[in-house]
């Protein structure tokens, strides 16, 4: 597996054949008016892009050494970035309310880049607020409008939650508490996903955020089995029983977070009581550290050739030019399996996942489907 991976790879599970590194695009929603993160490096993109070219992507229609002196991104021109740097598989959702500049990025590369539909991945969510059989083909239906697609390659259930219907992502009652719908029924919910693949609106469908006690009993009231479960899933919080599930049932997994979310610490510190280790960035761990210097590469490259090698399909988020080129520049290299065995001795298991609605969410806990555990 290892020394096979290229940027081309796929994993496979049935006819689905995904990308194994995609652009995370959650907090691709907003501007950013004060520029932000660090300067881009353009020669490092160049080279990239060339590397790209000779490979066979088209050429970039948008002037990399303008582009690359902006500090930051804004959304759609984040994702023009991305397309130009070399990503071809999009992970969206309808609650991150970025389709629509994905749809528009994806629309110049077709009519100008020379790209065709095939040539890209695009999953998007069914949102919480829609977790209704008959709710479906509407959401689905919206995203496609946002997106200008007649299909996306994956349509993924966000969370085995459902929330109040209506017009409003997250809503709220008098007292804070977030508005749970009790209705949600995870068997009906799927027999309208199938529909969307029997009808072609959706390639491949799957679940996000599911406990492994949920996964499991779909697969059994499943006329198409899931081609994909995506989690969070990074050096603190592997995911070894689900990721081994998903492998026993060939079903690919994804790993969210694989950097360990860095930006979200605000959103981790303010949700829980949060222990020393859920609030550690795999970024600065120490042997993450020692593998950077020996490899020469990034750490951030280690904690996603990690993950790589562990057989998972990565969708790492950047808004910086410097960081998605970095993101995607992790097949020239390989960790032993004596470096593999110290990175996995890290995992610190159900301790140390980071993303939980419990606690964030007032009241998300007395929903009969929360996956997340109440330890804290
Ligand atoms: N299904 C779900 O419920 C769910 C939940 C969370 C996330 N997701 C998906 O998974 C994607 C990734 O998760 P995430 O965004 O939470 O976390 P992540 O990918 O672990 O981290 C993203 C953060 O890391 C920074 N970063 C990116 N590349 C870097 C590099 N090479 N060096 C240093 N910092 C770097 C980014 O900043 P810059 O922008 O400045 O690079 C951003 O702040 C999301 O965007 C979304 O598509 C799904």
């Amino acid at each position: 597996m290892a020394a096979r991976l290229t940027v081309n790879s796929v994993l496979k599970s049935g006819t689905m054949q995904m990308p194994v590194i995609g652009l995370g695009t959650l907090q691709v929603m907003v501007d950013y008016p004060d520029g932000p993160t660090s300067p881009t490096k353009s020669s490092k993109v160049e080279a990239v892009v060339a590397k790209a070219r000779a490979s066979g992507l088209p050429p970039p229609k948008y002037n990399l050494t303008s582009l690359s002196q902006e500090k930051g991104l804004p959304r759609k021109e984040t994702i023009l970035r991305g397309l130009e740097i070399g990503y071809r598989h999009l992970d969206s959702a309808y609650a991150y309310e970025n389709e629509e500049a994905i749809g528009q990025a994806i629309r110049e590369w077709m009519d100008i880049g020379g790209l065709k539909r095939e040539d890209f991945f695009i999953t998007t969510k069914l949102p919480n607020i829609a977790m209704r059989q008959e709710l479906v083909d509407e959401y689905l239906q919206r995203s496609l409008k946002n997106l200008q697609l007649d299909y996306v390659d994956l349509y993924l259930i966000q969370n085995p939650v459902g929330y109040k219907p209506g017009d409003v992502l997250y809503p709220r009652d008098k007292d804070g508490s977030i508005e749970l719908d009790f209705q949600t029924d995870h068997v009906k919910i799927w027999q309208a996903m199938e529909k969307q693949v029997d009808k072609g609106c959706a390639k491949h469908i799957g679940l996000s955020n599911f406990s492994l006690r949920q996964v499991d009993r779909l697969m059994e009231k499943a006329s198409i089995p899931p081609a994909n479960i995506q989690a969070e899933c990074h050096l603190y919080f592997q995911q070894q029983e689900l990721r081994q599930w998903a492998k026993d049932n060939s079903v690919v997994f994804t790993a969210y977070a694989a950097l360990g979310s860095p930006a979200m610490m605000n959103f981790f510190r303010e949700a829980r009581k949060n222990s020393e280790i859920r609030m550690k960035s795999p970024l600065d761990d120490p042997l993450v550290d020692r593998l950077s210097r020996v490899h020469k590469k990034t750490r951030a490259q280690i904690l996603l050739r990690h993950l790589l090698q562990l057989g998972v399909v990565v969708i790492p988020k950047s808004s910086t030019t410097e960081h998605m080129v970095e993101n995607i520049n992790v097949f020239d290299f390989e960790l032993s399996s004596q470096e593999m065995a110290e990175l996995n001795a890290l995992d610190q298991g159900e301790h140390g996942r980071k993303f939980s609605l419990v606690g964030f969410f007032k009241g998300y806990e007395k929903h009969p489907e929360n996956p997340y555990p109440l330890d804290d």
